[in-house]
């Protein structure tokens, strides 16, 4: 196959790209996204405060500008993201208590109702553990209205839009040695034990230097699968893009069976949070580079 959508799709997996609404008007790079990859997330305009900037007024031109234009480029969506304790408007950040808990509730409602039956996974629950050694919960507004605000988030999730994929999704879970990781995995053994409704996991996979990609990552996607979710890579980028390490990813995702794909965090360096660390699969110029090929060749 001549593109990353269409090899993984021979794997039955999909390679994604997040989507800046702002840069679809640049013709090198929506080509290259059009032709690349078969799965969209936009990379802000589904969060919090694009699509509730005052409370209880939703807002979804940018989101939809995204959603649009994956639909009429025969792509499919993951809506990232509805509970996070980042990129919250104002007016959230300055709730507390049973008034945010209740805001939670309603956001969840008002954006996955715009999107009902639309979306092939969502993010309900972003980066919701702590880094470091505690293995435990964040603190955040959102815990402080007490640590049952995830199921909640999922529950609410569930009835809104039953045909999604309901995944929880956060950063350095891939090591399998790292506390956060099995903080993660003992909340996702909980939920199923309790029928909390979860689908999926999402790793966001940004390896640099600090948190760098380790081979127990395949280790990692098989426990989580074993628990009877699905899993997917949905941020990846890798600082400096080494062919061999975009590889040995696009190898554990085909490893396990439960692996639904792939997502890189933008298309070309210059498009990257990150672009410091050159860490994706397009030049700056549109053309590919080695690491583009490295995945092509493993998928
Ligand atoms: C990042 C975007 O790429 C930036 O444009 C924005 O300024 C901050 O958020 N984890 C996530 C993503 O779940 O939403 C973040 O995206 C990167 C880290």
């Amino acid at each position: 196959e001549s593109t990353l959508g269409a090899a993984a799709a021979q794997h039955g997996r999909y390679f994604g790209v997040a989507i800046a609404a702002n840069r679809l008007n640049d013709s090198t790079y929506a080509s290259i996204a059009a032709r690349e990859f078969n799965m969209v997330t936009a990379e802000n305009e589904m969060k919090i405060d694009a699509t509730e900037p005052n409370r209880g007024q939703f807002n979804f031109t940018n989101a939809d500008r995204i959603y649009n234009w994956a639909v009429q480029n025969g792509k499919q969506v993951r809506g990232h993201t509805l509970a996070w304790y980042s990129q919250q408007p104002g007016w959230m950040q300055s709730l507390s208590g049973s008034a945010l808990r209740q805001a939670m509730i309603d956001h969840i409602n008002g954006v996955m109702a715009h999107y009902k039956g639309k979306i092939a996974q969502w993010d309900v629950v972003n980066e919701a553990f702590a880094d470091g050694n505690s293995g435990g919960r964040r603190d955040s507004n959102l815990e402080r209205t007490g640590s049952d605000w995830i199921e909640v988030a999922f529950r609410t999730a569930r009835n809104a839009d039953p045909n999604a994929k309901l995944c929880y999704n956060d950063y350095n879970i891939e090591n399998w040695n790292w506390a956060k990781t099995q903080g993660v995995y003992r909340m996702v053994k909980d939920f199923k034990q309790r029928g909390v409704p979860i689908d999926c996991v999402g790793f966001q996979s940004h390896f640099n230097s600090g948190s760098p990609y380790d081979s127990n990552f395949r280790t990692t996607l098989s426990e989580f699968a074993a628990l009877g979710v699905d899993v997917a890579i949905t941020e990846l980028d890798i600082q400096g893009a080494s062919p061999n390490t975009y590889a040995a990813v696009v190898n554990d995702c085909l490893a396990v069976s439960r692996c639904l794909g792939i997502t890189v965090w933008g298309v070309r360096d210059s498009d990257s949070w990150r672009s410091e660390q050159t860490p994706l699969l397009f030049n700056n110029d549109g053309s590919k580079k080695q690491a583009y090929t490295a995945v092509l060749n493993a998928l």
